[in-house]
């Protein structure tokens, strides 16, 4: 375990926001999804005294580093090793029913994105791992899928999950190179690779396969698949006038955000052929940011990561 890890390697976003949003007072209880390095729930945690919280995160390492810097609010924070998809499971293992607010603040952590074993950047040469549950065997890794699956699929991923133009060019080069008995097994050999399929204007600012990197985490990690059914059961668990607050950092994830909280403010997501509503919209939330907030100027210059974070935020009406 990485207990010399300073847990000020990864600095929390929108901290100030998140705090006004959930509003802790007195002897609520709030759940931190994404516990990560523990920031934000040491923030919510030290504002009102009898504040409980939950933690959880799927990745062993952070959890150790939040265990010992939530330690001293003693019994009032209890840490779960778990995905944020079984938050129904992980109250009721805790014997909680319903909460006061659950926050999100998705993605990867620098803890992860900066060990270079883990394989989340290109910045270093590392086995191209990217399982945020690096525990969890039952996973692929990165390596693994562009070592199994088709062309086609590759592609997909890279299209749907970077955005990236030219996926199709950079799945071919991936194949070719497998089939050429050279398969993909590391960021430097991944990187490359893309950077061969797709050249590199001198003026790039940022490096060719950086959308290709962000697609495969997606994948590996299934973060999008997961991602509605995970806001859905938040609301479920939250009491009247519980608030959620989600952090996301790229548009894919903003849009899954905006368009639930968007259907659970009663807006209905039925395709305009139908004659009547099937998709349930009922109005079970007030959104509580008509517009996402991000960084100010002050937390931009400290924390570069801030730039694309967006965060909304809704309140159980019922
Ligand atoms: C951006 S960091 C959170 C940082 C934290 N808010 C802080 O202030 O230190 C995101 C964390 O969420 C975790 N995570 C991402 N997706 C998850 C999921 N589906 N289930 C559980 N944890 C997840 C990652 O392992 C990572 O530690
Ligand atoms: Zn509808």
């Amino acid at each position: 375990m990485p207990t010399n890890i300073d847990e000020n390697i990864h600095k929390s976003v929108l901290r100030t926001e998140i705090v006004e949003l959930l509003k802790p007072q007195g002897a609520e209880i709030f759940v931190d999804a994404t516990l990560g390095l523990g920031g934000h729930a040491e923030a919510i945690l030290s504002v009102a005294e009898k504040t409980r919280l939950v933690g959880i995160d799927q990745d062993s390492e952070a959890i150790a580093i939040a265990a010992r810097r939530l330690e001293k609010f003693g019994d009032r924070q209890r840490i779960f090793h778990a995905n944020f998809s079984d938050i129904k499971s992980v109250l009721a293992t805790a014997g909680i029913e319903k909460v006061d607010g659950v926050l999100a603040d998705l993605g990867v952590s620098s803890l992860q994105f900066d060990s270079a074993e883990r394989g989340f950047s290109f910045r270093f040469d590392a086995p191209l791992d990217m399982r945020m549950n690096a525990a969890d065997d039952d996973t692929p890794t990165a390596a693994a899928l562009l070592a199994t699956l088709s062309e086609f699929e590759i592609a997909k991923i890279i299209y749907e999950y970077g955005e990236e133009r030219l996926s199709r060019r950079i799945a071919r080069r991936i194949v070719w190179k497998r089939e050429q008995g050279e398969p993909i097994e590391t960021t430097r050999q991944l990187a490359e690779t893309v950077e061969k399929a797709v050249g590199r204007g001198k003026k790039d600012k940022i490096h060719p396969a950086t959308k290709t990197f962000q697609a495969l985490r997606i994948a590996v990690n299934g973060e999008l698949e997961i991602l509605e059914r995970f806001l859905r059961d938040s609301v479920e668990i939250l009491k009247k006038d519980g608030r959620l607050a989600v952090i996301t950092f790229h548009s894919l994830e903003d849009r899954i955000v905006k368009q639930t909280f968007q259907n659970l403010a009663g807006k209905c997501v039925c395709p305009p052929r139908f004659p009547t509503c099937i998709c349930g919209a009922s109005k079970e939330v007030e959104i509580l940011t008509r517009k996402p907030l991000t960084a100010g100027e002050i937390e931009l210059a400290e924390n570069p990561r801030a730039r694309s974070a967006k965060l909304r935020a809704c309140l159980k009406l019922r």
